[in-house]
């Protein structure tokens, strides 16, 4: 199904992103807000984009005047009786998504795709808004959805493999990557990421490194930048609530270490509040190579947390692997309840995060026994955080050194 005319719901940082993303695709579409100024605001920085392409020569004027002219903004619904897919991008409230939905059902034709960009919001529930789950889906673009190129397209209970194909299908016309997955809180990347950041937070707790040692180390191992980087920029606030929102789904195997909660509390919330794991007092993030200053206030809240909640001290050096373990145990963990196939765990952990190679072919360097036996030496220190999964269990015990034993990995990534 080619999508000719599409609507995003939503003009703020996601919405405008990929109302550009559509447009420079050549693709229609009505942008809508709740107020007239917030889609003007979006506009403009749409256009801003647009002139520094003729700048840099990539576009002419015309041709540049021609795709920001694809963008149509609107505050009603006029013209949605018109289009094959919309895209909703409003605030992660599901009362606010439940009430979209429903007038998207009534408004929309028949045909048409109804899609959410929700980090974390049940698609299955969102569609029970609609008389037609079958054509609901999430689609989630990372930000800026404008350059990440990976986009996790997300199946409800309900969803017919013709929305899938033909959502796949638009992201590959969008030049971006898309990756199916089966849905689970969290979907795939960030289900991922969120048990390495939290057992960084417990080697900070525990003492065993601190936190410029811990990202120096995982930037040296392959990811653009470290935990505590990626805490003070996506908002430590931001991060505690997913983190919260994963242990109340997953149990034990997530549970939060305390500092996240002691860092909201006491404001430091990261770039934006001018302080978190490190200090930015001009407000804005240092360059990767620039040394970054500590907050000085962490120290004293590392001490309270170690008084009032001491933890487990490995008696084993740090090793990046400490925290890159648990990441390589839940990919496997999704692999075994099948929300992902072995293939494209590696291709969304790339172009998601920014891995210099792949997660999965790391592990089959180091082998499954490897990976395993680590696990077991940690899991009897620490516990439940580090439980191997059953599958990673069954394959050693089957005798598969690797992953290629499942399935032959795509070029790409071997
Ligand atoms: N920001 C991120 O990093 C990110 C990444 C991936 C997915 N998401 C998801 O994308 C969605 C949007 O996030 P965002 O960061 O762009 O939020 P945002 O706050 O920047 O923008 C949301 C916009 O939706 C508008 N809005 C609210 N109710 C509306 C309604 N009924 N009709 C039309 N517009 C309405 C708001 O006025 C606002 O302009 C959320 O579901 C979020 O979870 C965010």
């Amino acid at each position: 199904m080619k999508m000719q005319r599409v609507a995003v719901i939503g003009a703020g940082a996601m919405g405008s992103g990929i109302a550009q993303v559509l447009s420079q695709a050549g693709i229609e579409v009505l942008l809508k807000d709740v107020r007239e100024e917030y889609v003007q605001k979006a506009l403009s920085a749409v256009k801003r984009m647009y002139d520094s392409r003729v700048k840099k020569e990539v576009l002419t004027e015309a041709e540049a005047e021609y795709l920001f002219g694809m963008i149509k903004p609107t505050t009603t619904y006029d013209g949605f009786d018109d289009v094959d897919l919309v895209i909703e991008a409003a605030v992660e409230q599901i009362g606010i998504k439940a009430k979209i939905f429903e007038e998207l059902d009534k408004i929309c034709p028949p045909h048409a795709i109804l899609a959410t960009n929700t980090s974390a919001l049940s698609i299955s529930e969102i569609a029970s808004y609609t008389k037609r789950p079958d054509r609901v889906i999430g689609i989630h673009f990372f930000n800026p959805a404008q350059t990440m190129k990976l986009v996790e397209v997300i199946p409800g209970l309900r969803t017919s493999s013709e929305t899938s194909t033909a959502c796949v299908e638009l992201c590959r016309e969008l030049q971006k990557i898309p990756v199916e997955v089966k849905e689970c809180p969290g979907f795939l990347v960030n289900r991922l990421l969120f048990p390495y950041m939290n057992e960084a937070l417990y080697v900070l707790q525990e003492g065993t490194a601190t936190a410029s040692e811990i990202d120096k180390a995982v930037e040296t191992f392959g990811l653009p930048m470290g935990p505590f980087a990626l805490f003070d920029m996506t908002g430590i606030d931001v991060c505690h609530h997913v983190n919260e929102f994963l242990y109340r789904q997953y149990g034990p195997r997530f549970k939060p270490a305390e500092l996240l909660a002691l860092l909201v509390e006491k404001e430091y919330l990261g770039q934006k509040s001018g302080a978190g794991f490190y200090a930015h007092a001009s407000g804005q993030p240092s360059r990767k190579d620039e040394p970054k200053d500590l907050n000085p206030q962490l120290l004293p809240l590392l001490d309270q947390i170690r008084k009032t909640s001491p933890t487990a001290r490995s008696p084993k050096p740090f090793s990046v692997y400490r925290v890159i373990l648990p990441m390589f145990n839940e990919a496997i963990y999704a692999i075994q309840e099948h929300v992902v196939e072995v293939k494209d765990v590696d291709v969304a952990m790339q172009w998601g995060c920014g891995m210099s190679k792949g997660l999965l072919s790391i592990v089959n360097e180091k082998g499954l026994q490897w990976c395993l036996n680590e696990l077991e030496s940690y899991h009897a220190i620490y516990g439940e955080r580090f439980r191997p999964s059953w599958l990673l269990t069954k394959m050693v015990k089957a005798g598969m050194r690797d992953f290629s034993y499942m399935e032959p990995m795509p070029a790409s990534v071997r």
